[in-house]
């Protein structure tokens, strides 16, 4: 399926619309989404919000993707997390999703961030280049199959050890 959508920044205004397609690709997908839905309102509300975007088809909201700014000790490097990430339902396979991440990414990048770090399927991340492997160097509760990196910067994971903490708005709604 072709997409036709517009990636713009303005999220505030579309707030009401992320929570209800955050909601619906969540619960269609696992089960609830209400743990998601809480992460974006307290990632905006504890002014955690690194790059926000949602995604526009002829002003209806199709998908939307939240990057937030990670603690690591030492704080050597500057590590960007991403997610609550979602397409809306009727529109999933038709890119959003990936043009949503790449686009963050590039963001990401933009603003000197070193690397970025998620919780999600390998098997769809690894497109964006996201592995375990580089996520080797972070010790956190999160690390396991799902817990993955991908460097922003050439070598920024090379070498090095770092605790490596969410937002609080995760671990608030857990
Ligand atoms: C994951 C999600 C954001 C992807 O957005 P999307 O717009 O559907 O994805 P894209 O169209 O960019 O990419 C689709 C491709 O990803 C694949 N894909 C999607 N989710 C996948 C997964 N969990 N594992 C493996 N592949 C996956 C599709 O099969 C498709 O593959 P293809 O390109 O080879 O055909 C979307 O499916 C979604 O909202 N899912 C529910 C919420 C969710 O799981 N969010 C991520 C939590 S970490």
């Amino acid at each position: 399926m072709t997409a036709s959508f517009t990636i713009v920044t303005n999220c505030a205004d579309h707030a009401a619309g992320i929570a209800a397609i955050t909601l619906e690709a969540f619960v269609r997908k696992y089960g609830s989404g209400d743990k998601e839905v809480a992460i974006i309102d307290k990632l905006r509300s504890d002014g955690d919000v690194l790059v926000e975007l949602v995604a526009l088809d002829d002003g209806a909201i199709v998908g939307h993707a939240m990057f937030s700014r990670a603690a690591v000790a030492p704080s050597t490097i500057k590590v960007a997390a991403l997610g609550p990430v979602c397409a809306r339902t009727d529109r999933q396979k038709s890119g959003i999703g990936s043009a949503l991440i790449r686009e963050g990414l590039a963001r990401c990048k933009a603003l000197d961030f070193d690397a970025a770090v998620l919780l999600g399927d390998a098997n769809y991340y690894k497109r964006f280049g996201f592995t375990r492997r580089a996520a080797h160097g972070f010790e956190s509760k999160y690390a396991g199959p799902y817990f993955q990196a991908l460097e922003l910067r050439h070598g920024a994971l090379h070498d090095g050890r770092w605790m490596f903490e969410y937002p609080k708005a995760f671990a608030a709604v857990e």
